[in-house]
Order: structure tokens, then sequence, then C-alpha cells
């Protein structure tokens, strides 16, 4: 019987982060915001729209609707032209060699994001073929810790909750994992992601020892 293994896109199978500050901070330079790296940490994890408000919170900026619509479709049309140059070689260290042992070994596969850029960029960075099933941003009401994205996704691979695990970087998605009562496996900081079941700094660190544990468990 497989399991499902739901992996988180940004920060945990390609350093996107950087891309997104990058796009952010030109709209919040323009506004005169202070946006610097230890912001673009809150940002982790948190959907385009919220990203915003946090943003503009940090400066102090009232806005109307109709600007902050018009400074997420900025935002986002900069962003993917970062994207569109993205290789195979951004994917983070280890990431494939997990998916190719999964796949191998008759596992069940998804994508658990927030992102409503997912499938243009699992297609460039040449991993979409390993996905059973992908739940983004485009699909989901409720935004991470919210369980719903995970139980979406374990719904479409037709394997139970508590026979799925989870692969995040960001507090919000150890939360909704735990929530949706699946194995939760924070990779980046394991005092940040102290909340998770088991902690790894990337997936160099995760074996096939540990893998096969979480296939017969
Ligand atoms: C999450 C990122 O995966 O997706 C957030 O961690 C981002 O930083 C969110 O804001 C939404 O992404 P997008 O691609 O739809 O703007
Ligand atoms: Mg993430």
């Amino acid at each position: 019987n497989p399991k499902a293994f739901i992996f988180d896109l940004d920060g945990v199978i390609v350093d996107t982060a950087k891309y997104h500050y990058l796009a952010w901070q030109k709209i919040a330079n323009r506004l005169g915001i202070d946006f610097t790296h230890e912001h673009n940490e809150l940002l982790k994890g948190v959907s385009r729209i919220r990203s915003l408000d946090i943003i503009l919170g940090l400066g102090n900026v009232e806005a109307s609707q109709e600007d902050k619509d018009k400074w997420l479709v900025e935002k986002n049309e900069d962003y993917l032209n970062y994207i569109v140059n993205m290789k195979e070689d951004e994917i983070l260290p280890g990431v494939v060699r997990v998916l190719q042992y999964l796949k191998d070994n008759g596992q069940k596969i998804a994508l658990g994001s927030a992102s409503k850029n997912a499938r243009p960029i699992l297609e460039k960075v040449g991993v979409l073929h390993f996905f059973d099933a992908i739940v983004d941003g485009n699909d989901v009401t409720n935004a991470k810790p919210d369980p719903e994205v995970f139980l979406r996704a374990a719904q479409l691979l037709g394997i139970p909750a508590d026979k799925s695990i989870v692969f995040e970087d960001a507090v919000a998605g150890i939360q909704a994992a735990n929530a949706a009562k699946m194995v939760s496996i924070g990779i980046g900081d394991a005092t940040t992601l102290n909340e998770a079941q088991y902690n790894f700094n990337d997936f160099t660190e995760i074996n096939t020892d540990f893998l096969q544990t979480l296939v017969n468990k």
C-alpha cells in the first residue's frame, strides 16, 4: 500500500524566495518602504495577497483595493520574468534523488503549495513528471496553516491523511500538516520548525533508510 508524499514547492523543491524578494522589493522601494531580507522571511508560505498586506504594514502604508490589485499584478509579472529563466540546477540539493526513490518504490507524490505559479516552475526545473497530483494556490480557499491544501492532495491521490507525509519549510506549513494529522517533516532550521515531527536541514540529510521507515510506517 503506497503512502502519499506531499511536497511544498517554494523553499522545499526550489529556492524561489530570492525571486519573490527581488520582485517585492521593487514595489516596496517605489512606496518608500524599507524591505529587508529579514522581512522577506515573514513571507515564507504566505499567500501573495497577504504578503502585500504585510509589506504595506511594514511601512504603515494604506492603499486602495485598486492600487493593491495593480501592485499584485506588477509583482507577479516581475516574478515571472525570473521564473522563465529557471533551470534544473536550481532544484535544491537531494530533492531529485528523493523524488526518484519514492517513484521507483511505487509511492504516490503530490505538490501542496500556496503558489499560483507552481506548474510552470515545476516544468521549468524539469520535475513535473514526478507528480501524481498538484494542489496549489489556484485550488484552495484556505491558506496554510489551514490543512485544506494537504487534505486535497491526499484525497486526489486516494490516500488517507494518516498515511500521508508532508515536507515543509514554513511554520504555517508544518502547522497545516499537523492539523491534517499527517507526518510533518521540517526542511530548514529546526529551531524555527520545532513543531515538526522530524527535522532536516535539507534533502541531502534524508537517507533511503529513513524514507523506507516512512514507507513502512
Ligand atoms: C509560497 C511562498 O509558496 O507561495 C510565498 O512561500 C508566496 O512566499 C506564495 O507568496 C504565493 O506564491 P505566488 O507564486 O502565487 O505569488
Ligand atoms: Mg515553502
